[in-house]
């Protein structure tokens, strides 16, 4: 057994929420002190993007925006050729000089992330990871060998296993005295900085529960129709990675985390345990592995319950928003999508607008936390300033995967349960190569194991 670092640390996360509240207080605007590493020389920040996907693209967008340094974008890697060179060409279009990717620093293939980092100088530049979520602790393993910062999406972990394994790569990069940033953008958002304040101050009196949800129709590739007739089959799985548990945790993870981190981020504290419900309803000729509704009650270890809704499914209700319940009075987290997050506190338990008590533009207006997070990173970088975020990335992480667990065996999982699961998704994913197996294979009608609950009860699939 190891030790489960659940519930037991939540002096030292307060410590941490204070610390990165403080930095993203001061981030985007203040001033920075620049080490003399950067001050004596050529001081631009250099990084490399593993993943130049939709967010990759994005997140590079956000790194050479930040204001606080002047930053250049030197290498570039992915397994499909086409998502880089568009990923190329839209940055390029939009900051110019500022992308220096020429062809020789552009790779292509399971390991063109190392190429990539290569091209990175130990101690000063950053390594965007922006794959699916099962290749984070491949990727982040080297760029802690090559002393690089890192910049890493979530989830950072799909399963017990690799949930282990980015704790201690976390241990490795502080050693290193590594800076790392983890895409839960919205911890940075400074109206729900306020809101968390608030709370902890008593505002809405005690947390009696907590609610989630993230429900809308069928998005991005959590739904798949069959694999298309003569497109490599590990390649097609990584392409529609929600659609496949390995790659991404699936829809529940990948999608559902930042609604149950808020939550969890609100309470202060991480749930204990967790039951579950879902299914599949109307799939038609889908064959990925996905339920298209959840349904979750989390325990926290005081008893207070964190209830997750999430639906992918069109014609019904739509929701994006997270609440926190007081012994006083409600608390919006999170009224629509991440960002403006529309955090506001009522005078009691009903949500009319003359019944508002406070809300974010008393605060000022909302920055773009996915901005704000790079701000915040970049300037702990050239301050060296603690700044690692992968542990709180990888109990938000553990928390949706014991919340799918739960829906997909129809047990009651435990966080330490989840914790020290061994059933990793797939194994050797740094030793992957175009043709390696993949790590799930389709029946003879082309359709991928899905689970059943109360029939596999250990396992998910
Ligand atoms: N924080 C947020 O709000 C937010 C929003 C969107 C996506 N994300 C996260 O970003 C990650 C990527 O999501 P996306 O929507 O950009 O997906 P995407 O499919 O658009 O991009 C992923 C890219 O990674 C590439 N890739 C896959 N495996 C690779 C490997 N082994 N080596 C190199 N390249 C590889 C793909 O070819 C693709 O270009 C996910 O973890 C997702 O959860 C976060």
């Amino acid at each position: 057994m190891h030790d489960s670092p659940s519930t037991t640390n939540a002096t030292s996360r307060r410590g941490f929420l204070k610390q990165t509240g403080a930095i993203a207080a001061t981030g985007a605007l203040a001033g920075v002190t620049l080490p003399h590493v950067f001050a004596a020389e050529d001081n631009t920040m250099q990084v490399a993007v593993m993943g130049p996907g939709g967010r990759g693209t994005g997140a590079t967008a956000n790194a050479l925006r930040v204001e606080t340094a002047p930053m250049k974008l030197v290498a570039m890697a992915d397994v499909a050729e086409n998502r880089l060179k568009s990923a190329y060409e839209g940055l390029k279009g939009q900051f110019g000089e500022k992308v220096d990717v020429p062809e020789e620093r552009k790779f292509i293939g399971f390991d063109g992330y190392k190429k990539a980092m290569d091209c990175l100088r130990p101690g000063k530049d950053i390594a965007i990871l922006t794959t699916p979520p099962a290749f984070r602790w491949v990727m982040f393993k080297y760029a802690i060998e090559r002393g690089l910062h890192v910049f890493m999406e979530k989830p950072v972990s799909v399963d017990g296993p690799s949930a282990r394994r980015m704790f201690e790569l976390s241990d490795q990069a502080d050693a290193k005295g590594l800076k790392v940033g983890v895409g839960l953008m919205i911890r940075h958002c400074k109206t729900r900085q306020g809101l968390f304040n608030r709370i902890r101050d008593g505002e809405i009196g005690e947390i009696i529960a907590l609610r989630g949800y993230r429900m809308h129709g069928p998005v991005a590739s959590a739904f798949s129709t069959r694999k298309p007739e003569g497109e490599n089959e590990l390649l097609y799985q990584i392409r529609r990675f929600h659609s496949f548990i390995w790659a991404s945790g699936g829809c529940f993870n990948d999608y559902y985390i930042h609604n149950i981190d808020e939550c969890c981020w609100m309470k202060n504290d991480w749930p204990v345990e967790v039951q579950a419900s879902g299914g599949r309803h109307f799939r038609g000729d889908n064959v990925d592995q996905n339920f298209d509704n959840y349904s979750c009650e989390y325990t926290f270890k005081d008893g207070t319950k964190m209830f997750f809704y999430g639906r992918c499914m069109a014609g019904c209700h739509d929701e994006f928003a997270s609440f926190a319940h007081g012994s006083k009075s409600l608390a919006v987290i999170s009224s629509n999508s991440h960002w403006p997050s529309g955090a506001r506190i009522y005078k009691g338990h009903k949500m009319t607008n003359s019944e508002i008590a406070w809300r974010s533009p008393k605060e000022g207006p909302e920055l773009d936390p996915y901005q704000v997070e790079w701000q915040d990173l970049v300037n702990a970088i050239r301050n060296n300033t603690p700044y690692n975020e992968v542990k709180r990335g990888v109990q938000a992480s553990l928390v949706a995967t014991m919340g799918r667990k739960a829906a997909h065996t129809g047990q009651v999982i435990t966080y330490d349960e989840m914790w020290n699961d061994t059933h990793e998704l797939a194994p050797d994913l740094d030793k992957l190569t175009l043709n390696s197996p993949a790590p799930v294979l389709a029946d003879a009608n082309g359709r991928y194991p899905v689970p059943q609950p109360g029939v596999n009860k250990t396992r998910e699939y």
